[in-house]
């Protein structure tokens, strides 16, 4: 989101699930921030559809955002409208299509529609195939009519291939935008922008230099109150065929031939294309699964998983989990990939590094191998927003020690920060009609066929016993053994209380 960029098309967003958490917690606030940078179109309505009987006023009152500044919120409220009816009926799309058409009139929205699907999954196929009957999402007369789809989008890759299927049955690809909020995020963004505009760490960036990779989403969050949900769900499915695999993706592409959306998308589908396949012994070698048990998180007291609500008491469902990838083409052939997620760790930290191959020592030979600082790259995405690049110095002295030091870019200190939820880009580049931060068919489908051979091993019980690990810890020792094979170790989760690696 660019601050000179000119405000989106006149349109009417409208939002399917209106009175649930999302819109309150991040659509709501994102539409002020939009607002106040100008980047909203002067001609706009909102229109919440949702189940339960309420009326324009209650609507705006319990979705008001505590932070927005009046004025943005007094002219968005102003622009926002309830309308009451079932997902799955028909009548209520003929009755909203009358009530659309009504706003359209007076606000002078062009007939251009952007429908947020931000309900419970199961109801996407049904919401898209009621606005395909009802004629919807039928773009005429220069007026577009487009679709966001919230996440999870399917639980494995059977169910993707079957929504993408339903959503393609009424809309065109161009017609879907399927969200995954980590492209929100300015520093997942900035990947890019920091390889591919920057002409000196690219021609690094391949087997002979790299050593491997660690990406890391490290939360300090237990399930909350979503235990019905992430029981079924799982670490796996919730964070790696989506998120991680977004880190993973921009880091390990090709430079597209421009930075249109089916050239980048198309980089990323085919970094996912050359994931080398899982068999059922590396399904079980490369991945590491474990559940919370109690612990303390930041001086706070956590149950373990298994007595959480909504949670079966013998649940083998993990709240962590950890893989090696190797990704088969010319640039990355022998480079492993490690991943990781879980709940209730010691630190709330994204980062992804990049860890270069040693010096060759011949000139240090009696300096022992610990003392030379590996050179690394770490782009952090979050809490901490920049990058850091660790390497050798000479410790001052008359003999030649060495130590590491260490060069840092912080975000903060060189921009001004915005206040921004991560979905501000993502609805704008929607409303003009820029699908680049969204994923295609293909992108979704690649991810789930990385982790479908996982669930399947998964799925026929033969996993090793779950692993538990306090909450509040780095994770279970399993993870470390995964790369204390390879004779590596991954960076320390809690950088205040371990000693850097
Ligand atoms: C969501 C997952 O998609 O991403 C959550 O369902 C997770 O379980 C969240 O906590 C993490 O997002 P962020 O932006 O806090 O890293």
């Amino acid at each position: 989101m660019d601050s000179k960029a000119s405000p989106a098309d006149p349109c009417i967003l409208v939002i399917f699930g209106a009175t649930g958490d999302l819109t309150k917690r991040l659509l709501i606030p994102a539409l002020c921030n939009l607002r106040r940078a100008g980047l909203l179109p002067d001609k706009f309505a909102v229109v919440g559809v949702a189940r339960g009987a309420s009326d324009d006023e209650s609507f705006r009152d319990n979705v008001r955002p505590k932070l927005a500044a009046n004025a943005d919120w007094k002219w968005l409220s102003e622009r926002m409208f309830y309308f009451q009816g079932a997902f799955d009926d028909s009548a209520t799309y003929a009755k909203l299509t009358k009530f659309l058409a009504g706003i359209d009139a007076k606000q002078d929205t062009r007939g251009n529609y952007l429908f947020y699907l931000a309900t419970p999954p199961k109801v996407f196929a049904t919401i898209a195939k009621q606005l395909g009957d009802g004629g919807l999402v039928r773009e005429e007369k220069k007026t577009w009519r487009r679709v966001i789809v919230e996440k999870p989008f399917g639980t494995d890759l059977p169910s993707a291939q079957a929504l993408n299927r339903q959503l393609l049955d009424v809309l065109t690809e161009h017609q879907i935008y399927r969200i995954d909020h980590y492209l929100g995020k300015e520093t997942v963004q900035n990947i890019m922008v920091f390889r591919f505009a920057n002409g000196i760490f690219e021609p690094l960036w391949n087997r002979d230099h790299i050593d491997h990779v660690q990406i890391t989403v490290a939360e300090t969050l237990d399930i909350e109150r979503r235990g019905k949900f992430y029981d079924a769900t799982g670490a796996l499915r919730d964070m790696v065929p989506n998120h991680l695999f977004q880190l993973l993706t921009l880091t390990a592409m090709e430079p597209p031939a421009c930075f249109g959306s089916e050239a980048v998308r198309s980089e990323k589908s085919k970094v996912l294309d050359a994931i080398h396949p899982m068999g059922h012994e590396k399904a079980r070698r490369n991945i590491v699964r474990a559940q919370y048990g109690a612990g303390v998180v930041q001086g706070e007291k956590i149950g373990a998983y298994r007595n959480a609500a909504d949670v079966a008491r013998d649940s083998t469902t993990e709240t962590f989990v950890a893989l090696k990838l190797v990704i088969d083409n010319w640039r990355w052939a022998g480079v492993p990939f490690y991943l990781r997620t879980g709940k209730a760790l010691a630190t709330r930290r994204s980062e992804i590094a990049i860890q270069f191959k040693p010096a060759p020592f011949a000139l240090f030979q009696d300096t022992p191998v610990e003392r030379l600082t590996p050179n690394d790259l770490i782009l952090q995405i979050q809490p901490e927003e920049g990058m850091i690049l660790h390497f050798s110095a000479k410790v001052p002295g008359p003999n030649v020690r060495m130590g590491g030091v260490e060069m840092k870019f912080n975000y903060n200190d060189y921009f001004k920060e915005t206040p921004n939820t991560g979905y501000e880009t993502l609805i704008y580049d929607c409303m003009k009609g820029d699908p680049t931060l969204f994923q295609r068919a293909d992108n979704i489908e690649g991810g789930w066929r990385v982790v479908q051979p996982i669930l399947d091993e998964w799925a026929k019980g033969r996993s090793a016993a779950l692993p538990i690990y306090a909450a509040g810890t780095s994770g279970p020792s399993e993870a470390d053994e995964l790369l204390g094979r390879d004779g590596r170790r991954w960076r320390p989760i809690d950088q205040n209380h371990e000693p850097r690696s």
